[in-house]
């Protein structure tokens, strides 16, 4: 097989600095962009397996903060005081997950991601209603103000599910962080100032 400079070049780094996967740089493009995580912040990351995202976000929140972590699989990382996770299927959320997870969150993240099956209209419609979910657990669970980042993939819905995002955000910005493999169909919504 053909080698994949991007995939060397990230998962390598990701190796060098203590991260189990090397999408820890799409959130950390995303942080320095966007500003999504503050120091002291709340923060839910939806999809946080195997927990890139978790100790990225915990470094930025830092030991006053509080990162919770949900995810369909088990998560096998040693977690920092800060970060507590919850083992749970993101489209079966009810109140008792609800009052699992906490409230009051000033960031809310989806890096949800289906298996692939190989056809992208199917594995785009499992992509959308992850993110349909994610989008309702953050009406729940979302202070004002507070920040909302999907990551789905493009399909035929992908317009109508923005729009469902820019009713709730004061402002929303598509992103396709660098880190992002140009063939992947993946792209960020990232919704800023919650109404
Ligand atoms: C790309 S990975 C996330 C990587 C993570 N952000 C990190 O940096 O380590 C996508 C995750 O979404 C999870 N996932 C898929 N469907 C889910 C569901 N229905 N509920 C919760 N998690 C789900 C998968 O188990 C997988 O761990």
């Amino acid at each position: 097989m053909k080698p994949d400079p991007w995939h060397d070049y990230y998962a390598r780094r990701a190796r060098e600095e203590g991260y189990p996967a090397r999408s820890v740089y799409k959130l950390e493009e995303i942080q320095k962009r966007f500003g999504v995580l503050k120091r002291g912040g709340r923060v839910l990351d939806l999809g946080s397996c195997p927990g890139s995202w978790l100790l990225f976000a915990s470094r930025v929140v830092g030991d006053r903060g509080l990162v919770v972590g949900v995810d369909i699989t088990p998560l096998t990382l040693r977690l920092p005081s800060n970060v507590r996770f919850v083992q749970h299927d993101a489209l079966a959320w009810d109140e008792p997950f609800l009052e699992a997870v906490g409230t009051n969150f000033q960031t809310v993240l989806s890096d949800m991601a289906p298996s692939t099956t190989g056809s992208k209209f199917v594995d785009a419609q499992r992509s959308l209603q992850l993110s349909e979910s994610a989008l309702a657990i953050s009406a729940s669970v979302l202070r004002p103000q507070g920040a909302f980042v999907c990551k789905i993939f493009h399909g035929s819905d992908f317009k109508g599910f923005s729009d469902r995002v820019r009713r709730s955000f004061g402002r929303v910005v598509h992103f396709k962080p660098k880190s992002s493999r140009k063939a992947s169909k993946e792209i960020y919504i990232v919704g800023l100032g919650r109404t």
